[in-house]
């Protein structure tokens, strides 16, 4: 692999920052500062470093974000804030973007990585891959409404939506898990039922579970327990 599509890889800057790097002597290989960003490398034993530290390459990453309120799913906005503002320099990767999207001011459970298989596979409509949302609802949740939204609702695509399952935990809170993806589908399910979403946050996302210690803003890599459940 070239140096500096190496260098580009592990998030050191575009083709023609990484370039200034290493005109500038900043990056070393295997010791030596090099100042051919177009050295050939074996990115899997050469030691690369950028300003004394080293980078090792790796060529996916995959990072569990707890998205908060106010933050956009995307990776550019001229107003808002992004998901890529929240991760630091060292850990950034080309083409790191979220699986999927939360709304503005839903919080909880977004994957980040820069791997698109498996992106593709886990929003891929017909694996139908389990999300639960922790929902305040406006309205206590009548049985009858309950059973509509285990059902299926009407939220007007073209079919209903498919079978969820609802956990009531108090009268204005319920835990609700569905197998679609669709364009603000929780809050159209709530509203299908007359009623509506106050506070969303999901929880989970197939096997992959919000951990509890991370606080809205925060993110940490996955295990490797946790990349083998996913994929
Ligand atoms: N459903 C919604 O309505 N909003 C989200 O952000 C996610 C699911």
């Amino acid at each position: 692999m070239r140096l500096d599509k190496f260098l580009c890889e592990n998030g050191c800057g575009t083709r023609s920052q990484v370039k200034q790097l290493v005109k500038q002597g900043r990056v070393c290989v295997d010791g030596i500062p090099c100042k051919a960003a177009d050295l050939k490398i074996d990115e899997t034993k050469a030691v690369v470093t950028l300003d004394g530290r080293e980078l090792v390459y790796t060529k996916f990453v995959y990072y569990m974000f707890h998205k908060p309120a106010g933050c956009v799913s995307a990776t550019k906005d001229e107003h808002d804030k992004t998901v890529l503002d929240y991760i630091r320099e060292e850990d950034k990767k080309a083409d790191l973007f979220p699986v999927g999207r939360l709304d503005k001011d839903t919080e909880g459970l977004l994957l980040l990585t820069n791997d698109g298989a498996l992106a593709h596979n886990l929003l891929s409509p017909k694996k139908h891959v389990p999300k639960t949302y922790f929902v305040q609802i406006k309205d206590p949740l009548s049985s009858e409404k309950k059973k509509m939204l285990e059902e299926g609702v009407d939220i007007g695509e073209e079919k209903m939506t498919l079978p969820a399952k609802v956990d009531v935990l108090k009268e204005n809170e319920i835990l609700l898990t569905i197998s679609e993806g669709k364009f603000h589908q929780v809050k159209r399910m709530l509203s299908a039922v007359g009623n509506e979403v106050l506070y969303l946050k999901r929880l989970s996302m197939g096997s992959l579970k919000l951990d509890e210690n991370l606080k809205a803003g925060e993110y940490r890599a996955l295990t490797g327990e946790e990349i083998k459940e996913l994929c």
